[in-house]
């Protein structure tokens, strides 16, 4: 018998590849204008990112660079100490007029504002209304905020209601949900799950993760689409997406970014984003109020991909109105989706497969993930390859 303490690992890992579920770290070049290159200089279509916009070539701003060589790289301490410059507090700024909001405040990332923040809204006397396809980072923050968690099935606003109907011993009630779902591409109902948490008196947070800078007139995201902002109280977002940066927000009112500032612990304990960083999201916000064109471009692109496929069978006709532009195609076990991603892969196509523990068990899938830089030929050329395989 081995006396390595971590020999247990082995197996664990074989075990992950026997399933294949094993997922190996990759490597990618980058090419300017093509995206990803694979080992061996092939250099793929690349519809595996989040920047939907094309903005993460396109914030090295002047300003940016004056940042950079004001501040140095490092943030150098936790926000709460000396980590939260000028440079953020005018992000903060910016985004709460914006997403029209009192105010916000920035995360290192995504994950940790929504891990940080239900933390800090709900504790051991209180219940959370979760909806079973949240995004890790939300299931990951009810787990670590001691409450209970009531899942609802995906999307069901009845299911929801039955369940508020009967949570009413507890302190306080938080309802909680992707606006976008991060893997399925769909919506939420935001207008009708607004309606119930003001109807119970119940805390509403949604994670606008995917469709900030993607949806709504002033691309403020579902919220605003569904005209359901007022009904909001906590809204998280992250810059690493349609912004083309780095790190997560929350934005709402001053009582609440006051709270977070004070409780919630992936704030308080861990260093603040590079000011550079917050100078680039700064350029990125200011963009997609800009720049609605890019967003125009996008959704035309979902639409066009989406249509395509509905129209071969590849995918489910669309259940509501809206064209997202993740776009999942369901294959359902975890080998069917590894060998279509890499047939794909071999036609010049990076699709990842997405299998669990991010998807429910029978649900691998290929997650397309479109861009406003995507070409009507570049979608055709992905259905062409996908009928064929
Ligand atoms: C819905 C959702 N929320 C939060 C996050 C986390 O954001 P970040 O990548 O900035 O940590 C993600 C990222 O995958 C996401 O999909």
């Amino acid at each position: 018998m081995s006396n390595n303490p971590l020999h247990w690992l082995e197996d664990e890992l074989a075990g992950l590849s026997a399933q294949h579920l094993r997922r190996e770290l990759q490597s990618w070049g980058r090419d300017r204008d093509s995206g990803p290159i694979c080992g061996g200089d092939v250099s793929l279509i690349n519809f595996a990112s989040n920047d939907y916009l094309g903005l993460a070539r396109e914030l090295n701003s002047p300003t940016m660079q004056t940042t950079l060589e004001e501040f140095g790289w490092g943030s150098g301490a936790s926000p709460l100490v000396t980590g939260r410059t000028t440079v953020h507090a005018a992000l903060e700024s910016d985004l709460a007029a914006f997403k029209a909001t009192e105010r916000a405040l920035t995360f290192p990332t995504g994950y940790t504002a929504n891990v940080g923040t239900i933390a800090a809204l709900v504790g051991k006397q209180d219940v959370i209304l979760s909806d079973t396809r949240n995004h890790a980072s939300i299931i990951d923050g009810c787990r670590l905020s001691a409450a209970k968690v009531l899942v609802y099935r995906h999307n069901d606003v009845d299911h929801l209601a039955e369940l508020l109907g009967a949570a009413t011993s507890h302190r306080r009630r938080l309802i909680v949900t992707d606006s976008l779902f991060s893997m399925d591409g769909d919506v939420a109902p935001l207008d009708k799950i607004a309606e119930l948490a003001r109807a119970h008196n119940c805390m509403l947070m949604i994670d606008e993760a995917h469709a900030t800078g993607v949806f709504g007139e002033h691309g403020r995201g579902l919220a605003e689409l569904f005209n359901c902002e007022d009904a909001v109280d906590v809204t998280v977002g992250t810059f690493s997406k349609a912004l083309g940066s780095i790190g997560g927000f929350v934005a709402g009112s001053k009582l609440l970014i006051d709270w977070l500032a004070n409780s919630a612990r992936s704030y308080m304990f861990s260093t603040a984003l590079p000011a550079a960083c917050a100078s680039a999201s700064r350029s990125a916000v200011q963009l997609i109020q800009t720049e609605p064109h890019r967003r125009e471009q996008l959704l035309s692109n979902a639409q066009h991909l989406r249509q395509r496929l509905q129209s071969i069978g590849l995918l489910p006709e669309s259940q509501n109105e809206f064209y997202s532009q993740i776009v999942p195609l369901v294959v359902g076990t975890p080998e069917k989706a590894t060998a279509l991603s890499a047939a794909l892969k071999s036609a010049g196509l990076l699709v990842p497969a997405i299998r669990p523990p991010t998807v429910p068990v029978g649900g691998s899938m290929l997650r397309v993930s479109l861009s406003a830089r995507h070409t009507q030929s570049e979608m055709d050329q992905l259905v062409d390859v996908l009928t064929t395989n």
